[in-house]
C-alpha cells in the first residue's frame, strides 16, 4: 500500500517535541510510503511504569555517544508516545559533578517523559547518583545498565557482569528504588542474557529486579561473550515473559517495524527496544507505529529529504554543544555515515562527509548528493552498526567462582569503580 506520511511528520508530536519551535522534520523532510511486505499485526498495549504511561510501549533504546537530546527529538517526532532513553551515565561522574556528565542529563522542553540511564557498580554511588536525579527533578523515570558488554567496564564488575553477583545487584536495585519510590519516579533494569551461555543470569535477575520493585526489565537477548554478533536468541525474551510479572520489554535485531512485530508476536513480550535499527534511521518509529496500527505503510525517503534530516539533526547538535559547531559535527559524522547507508554515495563523498569540520562542509556534500536516489528495497531493513563478537569476555579476578561477592571484591571494586564507562 502506498500513501503519504506527511502528517506525521509535521504533525502535533512533532511539534511537541521540537525544542526550538517547528517540527522535528521540517515539510521538506515528508517521505514517500513504501512497503516491505504484508502486514502482520500483533497487539502491543499501552504499558504504566508506575505513574508513567507509555501509549506505545517502544523504546529507543540507550546508546552512547548516539542518544542525546538532539537525537531522542527526532525519533520522538517521528515515533510512537514511547520511552526515549538518554544514553549511560556514569553514577561517579554523575556525583563527581562532572560537565561531561550533566551535559548527557539535558533534555529537550518538549520530551514527553525525560527518561536517563545510570550506570555504576558501587551501589552507594548509584544511590547517591539517583538521589541527586531526585532531589534535582531531573528525570521521570530510571534506567539501570546491566547490559553493557565493553571490556571496560565488565572487567570493574559492571554492565552485563554485575548480575552474576546476585547479592551486588539486588543491593544496587534495592538502594535506587528505595530512593525512587517515593518520587514517583519509575526504576527499570536493562540486562543481558548472561555472561556467556555457562553463565546465564536472566531469569536471575529478572526476578530480583521484580523483587526490588522494578516496573520493567528489558531484556538484550545475548550474552556478554556474544557482544553484537549473530543473532539474539528471542526464545529467551519468551522465557523471561513468562517468569515474571512486571513488563518485559525486548531487544536484539529488530531492523525493521515487522521484526518488531514478529518479536511481541514471538515472545509476548509488552514492548520492544530499538537500538541500531534506529541508526541514521529515525523514522523507524513512524514504521512501528504505523505496523502496530495493522498498516503496511513505511517511510522510504529520497536523498534529498534525508539530506533535510542531517541538517536538522546538526543544527539541534550546535544546540547541544552550546553553539561548537566544531564538536557538533564531529558528533554527527557517525551519524551521516549511517543516514547515507545503503544510497548510492561514493566513497571519496563518504570520506568527505567524514571530515567535515563545518555545517557548511556538510552542507556542501549534501547538496552534491542525488537528491531523488531512493534507498534499495533489498537494503532498507539490513543490519546496521557493530555486529562483532567479543574477541574475549573480561571479568575482575575469580568473579566466576562464586554468585556473590566477597568483602575483598567490594573493596577492589568499588575503589576502581571507573569515571569514563563508555561504549
Ligand atoms: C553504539 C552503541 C551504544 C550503546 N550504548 C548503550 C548504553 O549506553 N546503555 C545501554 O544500556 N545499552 C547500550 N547499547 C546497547 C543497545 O541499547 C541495545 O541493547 C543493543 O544495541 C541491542 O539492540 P539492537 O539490536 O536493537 O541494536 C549500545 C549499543 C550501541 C550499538
Amino acid at each position: 500500500m502506498a500513501g503519504s506520511v506527511a502528517d506525521l511528520a509535521v504533525g502535533p508530536d512533532a511539534e511537541r517535541a521540537y525544542p526550538t519551535g517547528g517540527s522535528a522534520a521540517p515539510a521538506d523532510a515528508v517521505v514517500q510510503a513504501g512497503s516491505d511486505g504484508p502486514a502482520r499485526t500483533a497487539s502491543m498495549p499501552p504499558v504504566d511504569l508506575g505513574g508513567i504511561h507509555v501509549p506505545t510501549p517502544v523504546i529507543l533504546s540507550p546508546m552512547a555517544g548516539v542518544t542525546n537530546w538532539p537525537f531522542r527529538t527526532l525519533c520522538e517526532g517521528y515515533g510512537p508516545d514511547g520511552l526515549y532513553v538518554a544514553e549511560m551515565i556514569t553514577a561517579r561522574a554523575l556525583v563527581a559533578r562532572n560537565p561531561k556528565a550533566f551535559r548527557l542529563c539535558r533534555f529537550a522542553p518538549g520530551e514527553r517523559v525525560r527518561s536517563l540511564q545510570l550506570y555504576g557498580v558501587d551501589p552507594v554511588i548509584v544511590e547517591q547518583a539517583a538521589r541527586m536525579v531526585v532531589d534535582g527533578g531531573m528525570a521521570d523515570h530510571i534506567d539501570l545498565n546491566f547490559g553493557c558488554p565493553v571490556p571496560k567496564v565488565t572487567r570493574r564488575g559492571g554492565g552485563s557482569a554485575l548480575p552474576w553477583k546476585t547479592d551486588l545487584f539486588a543491593e544496587l536495585l534495592h538502594r535506587v528504588v528505595t530512593v525512587c519510590k517515593p518520587a514517583g519516579i519509575p526504576v527499570t533494569a536493562k540486562i543481558r542474557v548472561g555472561i556467556d551461555h555457562e553463565h546465564e543470569t536472566y531469569l536471575d535477575a529478572g526476578r530480583i529486579a521484580e523483587d526490588e520493585g522494578c516496573a520493567a526489565v528489558t531484556l538484550h537477548a545475548r550474552t556478554t561473550a556474544e557482544y553484537y554478533g549473530g543473532h539474539s536468541d528471542w526464545s529467551r525474551i519468551a522465557e523471561l515473559v513468562g517468569a515474571l510479572d512486571i513488563p518485559v520489554f525486548g531487544n536484539g535485531d529488530i531492523w525493521g517495524a515487522d521484526d518488531a512485530v514478529e518479536m511481541v508476536r514471538r515472545t509476548g513480550c509488552a514492548g520492544v527496544a530499538i537500538g541500531r535499527g534506529c541508526q541514521g534511521r529515525p523514522w523507524l518509529f513512524t514504521d512501528i507505529r504505523n505496523a502496530f496500527a495493522g498498516s503496511d505503510e513505511r517511510v522510504n525517503p529520497t536523498l534529498g529529504q534525508v539530506a533535510q534530516v542531517v541538517l536538522r539533526h546538526a543544527a539541534m547538535l550546535v544546540e547541544f554543544y552550546d553553539g561548537d559547531e566544531r564538536m557538533a559535527v564531529h558528533d554527527l559524522r557517525k551519524h551521516i555515515a549511517w543516514y547515507l547507508k545503503g544510497f548510492p554515495v561514493g566513497g571519496s563523498t563518504r570520506r568527505q562527509c567524514m571530515e567535515s569540520e563545518s555545517i557548511d562542509d556538510v552542507r556542501r556534500v549534501l547538496d552534491s548528493l542525488d537528491p531523488d536516489a531512493t534507498l534499495p528495497a533489498t537494503v532498507v531493513n539490513a543490519p546496521r552498526g557493530r555486529t562483532r563478537y567479543a574477541r574475549k569476555v573480561h571479568l575482575p579476578y575469580g568473579w566466576l567462582d562464586s554468585r556473590t561477592t566477597t568483602h575483598e571484591q567490594r573493596e577492589a571494586l568499588f575503589g576502581d569503580d571507573p569515571m569514563d564507562a563508555g561504549y
